[in-house]
C-alpha cells in the first residue's frame, strides 16, 4: 500500500462536474497555510464545467474524464482509466467536490479509503440530489453538510465531519443552499486538514 511520508502534505486529485467552489476553498486553505497539501490534477466529467475554468486559472493540471453518451453511468473501464490518470499524477487523496457520477471499482480499489466527498445535508438524512430542498421540504428545523469517505452507494459512506446550519424561517431553496456551501467552504479544508494530521500521528 502507498503511504504519505510524514510531514510532506497531501496530494489531491478533484473530481467535479460544476462550478468548483468546494475546490476553490481548499485552494484557499493551502494558499493561507491552513492545509498542508497540493492539488495535482483536476478531471471533469462535463468540458464545460466552470470548475476545469478555475483550475486552469490556478495552473493546475486538468482533464475531462470522457463517459461518452452515458448521461449519468461511470464505465468500468473509464473508472480504471480515470484511477491510472490519477496515480500518474501521483495523487494519494480523491476528493469529490460535486462529481455526478457514482463511484465504484475499479476506482475505490485504486485508492482503498482515499476517496472522500462532500454532501449538502447532515446524513444519512437526505442522500442523492439537491439535498438542502429534501431538507426544506421536509419541514426541519437545521441542516448543514456532511465530509464522508465514499463507498459504493450513494452518500452512505461514513462519517468524517459534519457541520449544521439552521433552517430559517423565510427560507427559499437557494438562501438555504447558499448558506450550507458557505459552510462547506470551510468544512472540506478543516476535514483534509484533519485527515492529514491522523495519517501523520500514524506513520
Ligand atoms: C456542493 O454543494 C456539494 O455538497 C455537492 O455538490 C456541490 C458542489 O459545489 N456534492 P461546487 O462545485 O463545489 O461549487
Amino acid at each position: 500500500m502507498r503511504t504519505i511520508q510524514s510531514g510532506k502534505g497531501m496530494v489531491l486529485g478533484i473530481l467535479g462536474s460544476g462550478s468548483g467552489s468546494n475546490m476553490q476553498a481548499i485552494l484557499d486553505a493551502i494558499a493561507e497555510g491552513s492545509l498542508r497539501a497540493r492539488i495535482a490534477l483536476v478531471l471533469s466529467d462535463r468540458k464545460d464545467a466552470f470548475i476545469l475554468q478555475r483550475a486552469e486559472r490556478h495552473g493546475l493540471a486538468t482533464g475531462v474524464i470522457d463517459c461518452g453518451s452515458w448521461a449519468t453511468k461511470f464505465p468500468d473501464e473509464v473508472q480504471q482509466a480515470t484511477a491510472e490518470r490519477l496515480l500518474a499524477a501521483g495523487v494519494e487523496w480523491v476528493c469529490l467536490a460535486g462529481f455526478m457520477r457514482m463511484i465504484k471499482q475499479p476506482l475505490l480499489a485504486a485508492f482503498p479509503n482515499r476517496i472522500i466527498n462532500i454532501h449538502p445535508s447532515l446524513l444519512p438524512a437526505f442522500p442523492g440530489v439537491a439535498a438542502w430542498k429534501q431538507a426544506l421540504d421536509a419541514g426541519v428545523g437545521e441542516t448543514g453538510c456532511t465530509v464522508h469517505w465514499v463507498d459504493e452507494g450513494m452518500d452512505t459512506g461514513p462519517v468524517i465531519l459534519q457541520g449544521k446550519v439552521p433552517v430559517l424561517a423565510g427560507d427559499t431553496a437557494e438562501l438555504l443552499h447558499q448558506r450550507i456551501q458557505q459552510l462547506e467552504h470551510r468544512l472540506y479544508p478543516a476535514a483534509l486538514q484533519l485527515l492529514s494530521q491522523r495519517e501523520n500521528h500514524q506513520n
